[in-house]
């Protein structure tokens, strides 16, 4: 499918720089960004194992308003979210094994260089002319609001609260001028329409360059289909501005005395986003000896560079990204890799229905190999969403991996320890057994280079089963019982070893750190592809050790009730009034008394792992003690709060969170990074009721 050579026949190592695409900063990593990376690192890890010199590399998505908002709402500077968040999505990709060799951010110099020279060069081509275009504006908070901040009534069907492009309830799709009463999501300001001038690439003039490019040989066929509807609906201009106030990289010769004399203009994040990938691969050359930008980079060079991304970011990644490289003076990507969605239970990840899992909750219940060998198992080369049946990943995992593969080990070694001193025989029984698993590593391979996963794991599973029928034919456990058939134990065993040995050099990039486990237990190195060619014979094994255990169907159920706790925990505002009563309503004092308010002190706050807003408070009451986890983290450190006094509503029932359960709620004004404890007068006394 790609013109690139064959890993397995290719005499010369091949050079190929990898990534997978940036998440955005503005949220956790989920599943669906694990599907992605999983793909990815699998075909890297297949890359390297081959011999060949392959580089990963990744980052965070940073800039846009979202993130200035949030910097804005939680009074942190945009630099201390992406610091914090990076340490974050790293952890967890990490935790599923995905190993970058460079995980970067797109606020960085190197990106911004990267993206003013790109620019430069457009302007020099001619490619980019202003244009002026009307757009809602909040006048409230004094800005431009793309489609997503703008809510309203469906013009369609009347149902209230919908999205400014489209209805969650009819489906259908408009602009958002055609909304009934339409609001600004930020403010609640009824937003007017302004116009602003932005800057605009003409994509047109790359038109001959993008259908030369996109070809059957180098992309998937939908992907071809998709690209040639684009091309004969017309290539539209592409607005590359934003207005000001936006966290980005300033367009450079826009504001003062600039043609549009409209303030400093903003580079939309979808152009600094791809130019990423050269931002982070720079940095790693920078730190990495004999590693040259230019070898990867530079038009017609010898070396790859693949894009792998999910299917809604195709337009932008087939159109604008070769564009921009190709203004650049820079290559174009090999491919560009499109995966489907990931679904759970056959339906959309659903944040009520607790399928929409983010990757550390995952992993605080269950081990992230079953989850990669699962999803290789579903993983073919087109389009296509990859679902997660939870029943069904618990049974395969359970049934292939532990009853197959690892079993094979089990089930010899106990035998070569007990009659050889784990000693492996000098020649296999069965030769032609090894020999036919052997010799299918250049069909695994090609599976694996083409992204065919899943009949990759098809055919090595069926090993797994010639390898068992032979156990079960060739029974050790019965000829072990006589004493003269020694040495024939020794041969079957060292046989099914062998096969075993197989499997994990095929499995290696599904499961790397179950293979390392298993090298140690084999007694040999690091298993590369073409240790496929040869039998391991005379050599020791070690004392084989459960190198994966079951999975519970509980657990599984414990990461959907913890998702959806993450849900209402992000949901939840943590000083909403109850439920039912509108801060307007008038109350008697008979609803009022019986708030059993009390004066806490806080002998210890903690940071909570894996919780944005929440401290977890253990209170003082006096007479008892309890637990509380507050939103306030934006606002007070943990060690500032020790010993002061608070008041807690200490009748409210307690509430399960995924972090535990909290115990009352402790009063505070203001919102975020604003937000202020009530506090009891000095002198007051924990267990003090408060009127
Ligand atoms: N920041 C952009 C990408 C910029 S690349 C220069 C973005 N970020 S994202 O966080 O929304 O998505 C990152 C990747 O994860 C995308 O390739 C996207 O398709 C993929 N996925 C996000 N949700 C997904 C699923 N539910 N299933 C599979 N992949 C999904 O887009
Ligand atoms: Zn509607």
């Amino acid at each position: 499918m790609s013109d690139a050579p064959s890993t397995t026949t290719a005499s010369k190592p091949r050079r190929i720089l990898v990534s997978s695409a940036l998440p955005y900063i503005n949220g956790a990593i989920h599943l669906g960004h694990i599907v992605e990376a999983i793909q990815t690192d699998i075909w890297v890890r297949f890359q390297r194992q081959c011999g060949n010199e392959c580089y990963y590399v990744c980052a965070d998505d940073t800039h846009g308003t979202a993130t200035l908002l949030r910097s804005q709402r939680e009074g942190i500077a945009p630099e201390e979210i992406i610091r914090s968040t990076s340490e974050e999505h790293q952890r967890d990709y990490k935790g599923f094994g995905v190993e970058f060799d460079i995980f970067y951010t797109t606020h960085s110099e190197e990106n911004r260089e990267l993206v003013e020279g790109i620019y430069e060069k457009l302007v020099a081509g001619n490619h980019v002319h202003w244009k002026s275009v009307r757009q809602f504006f909040d006048p409230e908070k004094e800005i431009f609001l793309a489609d997503r901040f703008i809510k309203g009534t469906c013009p369609k069907c009347k149902s209230e609260d919908q999205n400014g492009d489209s209805c969650d309830n009819c489906g259908g799709t408009y602009s958002p001028a055609d909304l009934i009463n339409p609001r600004s999501a930020l403010s609640g300001a009824t937003p007017v329409e302004r116009e602003s001038d932005h800057l605009f690439v003409k994509l047109s003039d790359f038109e001959e360059t993008l259908r030369e490019w996109v070809s059957p040989d180098r992309l998937q066929p939908e992907v071809v289909n998709k690209l040639n509807e684009w091309f004969s609906e017309g290539l539209r201009d592409w607005d590359v501005s934003r207005d000001a106030p936006y966290f980005g990289f300033e367009i450079p010769g826009t504001g003062e005395g600039s043609e549009s004399e409209q303030g400093t203009k903003y580079f939309y994040v979808w152009v600094d986003a791809p130019v990423g990938y050269l931002a982070a691969f720079t940095k790693l050359c920078n730190e990495t000896e004999g590693l040259e930008f230019d070898d990867f980079l530079k038009p017609g060079s010898d070396t790859e560079m693949y894009h792998f991304i999910g299917k809604d970011i195709l337009y932008f990644h087939c159109l604008f990204w070769p564009a921009l490289l190709h203004a650049g003076g820079f290559r174009l990507p090999t491919s560009v890799p499109v995966h489907g969605f990931l679904t759970v239970d056959g339906t959309k990840m659903s944040k009520s229905r607790g399928t929409f899992v983010q990757a550390s909750t995952f992993l605080q219940y269950l081990p992230a190999e079953p989850l990669r060998y699962y999803f290789a198992a579903k993983f073919g080369s087109g389009l296509g969403d990859i679902d997660l049946n939870l029943q069904d990943f618990v049974q395969r995992v359970n049934s292939d991996l532990v009853g197959k593969v690892v079993n094979i080990a089990s089930r010899c070694a106990g035998f070569l320890h007990r009659l050889h001193d784990g000693q492996l025989a000098t020649e296999l029984h069965q030769p032609e057994l090894f020999d036919t698993a052997s010799s299918a590593a250049d069909h695994i391979a090609e599976l694996f280079e083409q992204r065919e996963y899943n009949r990759a794991v098809r055919r090595i599973m069926s090993i797994a089963d010639e390898a068992n029928r032979y156990i079960d034919e060739q029974q050790p456990w019965q000829l072990a019982k006589d004493e003269t058939k020694a040495a024939e134990v020794q041969a079957v065993c060292t046989t099914g070893i062998n096969l075993f040995r197989l499997l994990m050099i095929y499995l290696k990039p599904i499961l790397p750190n179950l293979v390392v486990d298993a090298e140690e237990f084999l007694g040999t190195g690091s298993l590369s592809w073409a240790d496929a060619a040869t039998p391991l014979l005379g050599t020791n094994i070690n004392k084989y050790t459960a190198l994966m255990t079951r999975l519970d169907l509980k657990a599984v159920d414990a990461v959907i009730e913890a998702s959806k706790a993450d849900q209402a925990a992000a949901a939840a505002p943590v000083l909403a009034p109850p439920a039912g009563i509108e801060l307007e309503d008038e109350i008697t004092i008979d609803q009022f008394t019986p708030v059993d308010l009390r004066v806490a002190r806080i002998e210890q706050a903690n940071h909570v792992e894996g919780a944005g807003k929440l401290l977890q408070l253990h209170l003082d009451l006096g007479e008892e003690k309890r637990q509380v986890f507050a939103g306030i983290k934006a606002a007070y450190a943990p060690e500032d709060l020790v010993d002061t006094l608070v008041v807690l509503v200490a009748n409210l029932a307690p509430r399960k969170m995924r972090f535990g359960v909290s115990e009352g709620m402790v009063l505070a004004s203001g919102e975020g990074a604003d937000v202020k404890l009530v506090r009891p007068q000095a002198g007051s006394v924990p267990g003090d009721r408060v009127r």
